[in-house]
């Protein structure tokens, strides 16, 4: 069965009642259900979590090229503007990886429309949201067929 890892980074524990207008009103617990539910009706396997700590990311990222993971989804919140630490650990790693935002970053402060993390992530997913997410794991696993092919 392929594993998915779906990591959250900081202040996406707050997800309901975090700025409604950017990022609506759905909780983290029904985010990663949402890519739960995809996962599943795809026969494929979905482990999640979330850090308010950059070390803890770096370390997740690292164990995840041990572990059986087959892809990763990474929404690093506010580390994806300038975090070079877990943008180097996702390029250690060299399985699929997806990067999704659910605001639009691009419509936002000037400070949020560079990740550092796009360039080493096979693509991205922004601005639409919990439904994003369904989206990023039919991504993620499409990537995994193609380099498993
Ligand atoms: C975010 C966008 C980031 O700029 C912000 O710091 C977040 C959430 C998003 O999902 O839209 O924490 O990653």
């Amino acid at each position: 069965m392929i594993d998915i890892l779906l990591l959250h980074g900081p202040n996406l524990s707050q997800l309901g009642s975090r700025d409604p207008a950017q990022y609506g009103t759905a909780t983290l617990d029904d985010v990663v259900e949402a890519a739960r539910q995809a996962a599943k009706d795809e026969g494929a396997a979905l482990t999640a979590m979330q850090t308010e700590h950059e070390g803890e990311m770096v370390a997740r990222l690292h164990t995840a090229r041990t572990d059986g993971t087959d892809v990763v989804i990474i929404n690093a919140g506010a580390w994806s503007h300038y975090s070079y630490a877990i943008r180097d650990a996702l390029e250690i790693l060299t399985i699929p990886k997806v990067e999704i935002h659910l605001s639009n970053l691009a419509a936002r402060e000037p400070f949020r429309h560079t990740s550092v993390l796009t360039a080493v992530c096979d693509g991205a997913i922004l601005g639409l949201g919990i439904d994003g997410y369904p989206l990023a794991v039919q991504a993620g696993l499409a990537l995994h067929e193609r380099a498993s092919t």
